[in-house]
């Protein structure tokens, strides 16, 4: 039985829909439990020649056998989540997907006032998808909750219960987290962060399991920084800079460009601190070292590359055991069973 939480070391997209894709897809969790902020999220999923954008379903999906389940400190956008119940029909998502009854609900109101919130959209460059406002009410206690909205009564269940008795009876649990250290409204760059701490004890609340019944906690980080929106980023560096690095990237739900960074070795160290990381996975290991690309052995990673590797192990005393040298599952190296 092994309860593993994976959660983002920078500032999102990490790569963390690939990761966790990799993962579910070779250790067959019996669940994959979604958890973080809200539908502000967008994982990247690439399976069998297919993209997949999410913004709520768990990234583990490509995983048939397991249950998904959205834990009730998620904010659901009722018509985010059944439009993916639709788009993703080929993985029988409809019959095995499930979110807790408490999960409170983004409405129209709150997505209106993130948008016309110049402090919300221009001085923080929210996300505009009502996660804020939502979080806000909420915590005021006049949120709407998941079991008062009749679209969404067929996907009601007690997710806690769930997952601890899937844990009781000695199966896996995968705990997938959104967002990023340097987003957590404790941990983060305040006031430009997001509206509820990410790091991996929340993620776990998130979904009603303790911090006794945690096996693993993997967190990943980009071979290089990326942030969306407005705030500090001491290694950022500048267009032109990271265009001739070859790197130029635009956010899966907003579509804004994102300011690139050189790898922040300080917040790695503080990230894999606060997240209690027993694992780490690098993701784009291959658009900093072309080299690289495609790598699936150690062994064959560039000089270069294997030293950088050993420099973020050395900062954060962490095992690097996940290395993703493309978007594909396959171009994945796993470090894991030298773990044992
Ligand atoms: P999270 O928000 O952390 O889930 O990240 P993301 O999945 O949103 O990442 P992003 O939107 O930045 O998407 C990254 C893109 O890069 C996706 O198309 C991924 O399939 C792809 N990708 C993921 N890992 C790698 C990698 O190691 N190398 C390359 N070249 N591409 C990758
Ligand atoms: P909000 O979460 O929409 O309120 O946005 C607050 C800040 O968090 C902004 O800087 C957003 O760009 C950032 N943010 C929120 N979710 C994500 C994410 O999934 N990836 C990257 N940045 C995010
Ligand atoms: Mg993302």
């Amino acid at each position: 039985m092994t309860c593993t939480v994976l959660v983002g070391g920078g500032w999102g997209d990490e790569g963390k829909g690939k990761c966790i894709t990799y993962l579910c897809y070779h250790d067959k969790p019996s669940i994959i439990a979604r958890a973080g902020v809200g539908p502000n999220a967008g994982h990247s999923v690439e399976f069998k020649g297919e993209k997949y954008a999410l913004r709520l379903t768990p990234s583990g999906f490509v995983h048939r056998d397991a249950k998904l389940l959205i834990g009730a400190g998620v904010l659901i956008d009722p018509e985010v989540f059944l439009d993916e119940m639709e788009n993703l029909s080929k993985y029988d998502v409809k019959d095995r997907t499930f979110i807790d009854y408490r999960c409170a609900i983004i409405e129209e109101k709150h997505k209106i006032q993130d948008r016309s919130s110049d402090y919300l959209s221009k001085k923080i460059g929210s996300t505009g998808t009502g996660c804020g406002p939502a979080n806000a009410e909420r915590v005021m206690r006049t949120a709407k909750l998941a079991h008062e909205i009749p679209e969404l009564e067929d996907y009601l269940t007690d997710v806690p219960v769930e997952i601890n008795k899937t844990l009781d009876e000695g199966s896996d649990v995968f705990i997938e987290g959104s967002q990023g250290f340097g987003l957590s409204l404790y941990y983060g760059t305040y006031p430009y962060v997001t509206s509820k701490d990410t790091t991996a004890s929340t993620a776990a609340a998130d979904v009603g399991v303790g911090p006794t019944r945690i096996d693993e906690v993997i967190t990943v980080f980009k071979a290089y920084a990326t942030r969306v929106g407005k705030g500090p980023f001491p290694t950022e560096i500048s267009q032109e800079e990271a265009e001739k690095m070859g790197l130029e990237e635009y956010g899966t739900v907003t579509g804004r460009r994102r300011r690139i960074g050189l790898f922040d070795m300080d917040m790695a160290r503080e990230s894999c601190m606060i997240n209690g990381a027993t694992q780490i996975a690098v993701t784009c290991v291959d658009r900093l070292y072309p080299r690289c690309e495609r790598v699936r052995e150690y062994s064959k990673l560039s000089g270069e590359a294997k030293r950088f590797i050993e420099e973020i192990e050395d900062a954060t005393g962490v095992p690097v055991t996940i290395i993703s040298t493309g978007p594909d599952l396959e171009d994945t190296i796993d470090l894991r069973g030298e773990l044992l």
